[in-house]
């Protein structure tokens, strides 16, 4: 259950909601997506993407695919799924892929997954020399950069394949993109996951805004019809035979787990998510997402325990969350979380095994790293709200 809010403690949206606003276009610079980065295919989930890039490269048992040691433990099942392994590469103290690192770790190694955490890119140029180089594939995993150009080019056309997750960047329930600059991807037909898929995937989207005070006329409009789906799928849930578990409408990467379920690796995103993903402006969502990083940066800069993991926001950013490097993350997390402030702690934990000695980088990243929302949901006084609750947890 989601605690109240109130006019001194508003729930602030971790992920963009729907709202009336969502489909406003903009009037500041047009942006590319990974949607314009190649041939596209709408799945549902950043991880499927991954795998179907990984079946459609031929990856199989006794290949290795290069992982980041810096991750989220949802991008390792697809790599298992294909009978490969993960090789787990280090990464600087921010995040920059270690190219000795990735040298040295060549032997049987077919892919490169590198990421482009938060929505800051990666050193393009050289991992594409050294993929060049090596006949390794390298796939741009862009689930922190949906929208971004490095270059003058879309993030995502760098890579033999790239993948994208939808949920990060537009106010759906469910929604994972996967690109190729260099193959046409006639090889991934999708199907449809269904009427009750379809269902859930809008109805989910429309309660979430809800839920944060979005879409309040729609909201009563909808009142008796949702609370009539709520006494059905209740009644539904009570009649099953003990033991029996309701079948998923969703995949369960639509509720924050890290797992990997292969049912759903042909299906096609929803028409809900689809269309919104054609209908919200990439443009906007960079101009405000931009703007509220900025605000949350010169905020937040020089707090007790706190720095920014990034120096600067460079331009074609379009950032994911703010990253801020804690002292004591754990307190400090416990803290936040207990005014209210969701917080987001990507790479915790890392998938097992990987640890210091993998990478110290990673482990340090992984323990002091966390982000607040930046995203284009957000209300103004929402931000007020976060900016002046981080600044008091955090000088306390
Ligand atoms: C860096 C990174 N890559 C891939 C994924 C997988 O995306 P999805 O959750 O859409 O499956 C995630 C998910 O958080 C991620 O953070």
């Amino acid at each position: 259950m989601l605690p109240a809010s109130s006019p001194l403690r508003p729930l602030v949206p971790i992920a963009p909601v729907l709202s009336a606003a969502s489909f406003r276009r903009a009037a500041a610079q047009p942006v590319r997506s990974v949607l314009d980065a190649g041939a596209v295919r709408l799945v549902t989930s950043g991880r499927v993407a991954i795998a179907l890039a990984l079946r459609e490269l031929g990856v199989g048992p006794g290949d290795k695919v290069l992982v980041p040691a810096w991750h989220s433990p949802s991008m390792v099942p697809p790599v298992l799924w294909r009978g490969a392994t993960p090789v787990f590469y280090r990464v600087g103290p921010d995040g920059g892929a270690d190219l000795a690192d990735i040298a040295a770790k060549l032997e049987g190694a077919r892919v490169l997954m590198a990421t482009h955490y938060f929505g800051f890119h990666q050193d393009l140029d050289a991992l594409r020399a050294l993929c060049d180089a090596h006949g390794l594939k390298l796939l741009e995993d862009c689930a922190h950069a949906f929208i971004g150009e490095y270059r003058g080019r879309p993030l995502g056309s760098y890579g033999d394949y790239a993948i994208a997750s939808s949920m990060k960047f537009f106010p759906v329930y469910e929604g994972g993109v996967l690109v190729s600059a260099r193959a046409p991807l006639d090889g991934v037909a999708l199907q449809s996951a269904g009427p009750g898929f379809e269902t859930k995937a809008f109805l989910n989207s429309l309660e979430r805004g809800f839920a944060y005070g979005r879409l309040p006329a729609v909201r009563a409009a909808l009142w008796l019809p949702l609370k009539l789906k709520d006494l059905a799928w209740g009644l539904l849930k009570a009649r099953r035979p003990a033991g029996t578990a309701a079948p998923a409408l969703a995949p369960d990467s639509s509720d924050s787990s890290f797992d990997f379920d292969p049912h759903w690796i042909d299906k096609r995103s929803s028409l809900f998510a689809r269309s919104v993903l054609r209908l919200a402006s990439p443009g906007r969502i960079a101009a405000l997402r931009r703007a509220h990083y900025l605000r949350l940066d010169e905020a937040l800069r020089g707090l007790p325990g706190l720095r920014p993991l990034f120096a600067a926001l460079p331009d074609g950013v379009c950032p994911w969350v703010y990253p801020l490097v804690a002292a004591e993350p754990d307190a400090l997390a416990a803290r936040l979380a207990a005014a209210g402030v969701p917080v987001t702690r990507f790479g915790r934990p890392l998938w097992q095994g990987v640890d210091a000695a993998t990478c110290s980088n990673a482990a340090q990243l992984s323990y002091s790293v966390l982000a607040l929302p930046c995203h284009q949901e957000l209300h103004a006084q929402e931000l007020d709200w976060l900016i002046a609750t981080v600044r008091k947890v955090a000088s306390a």
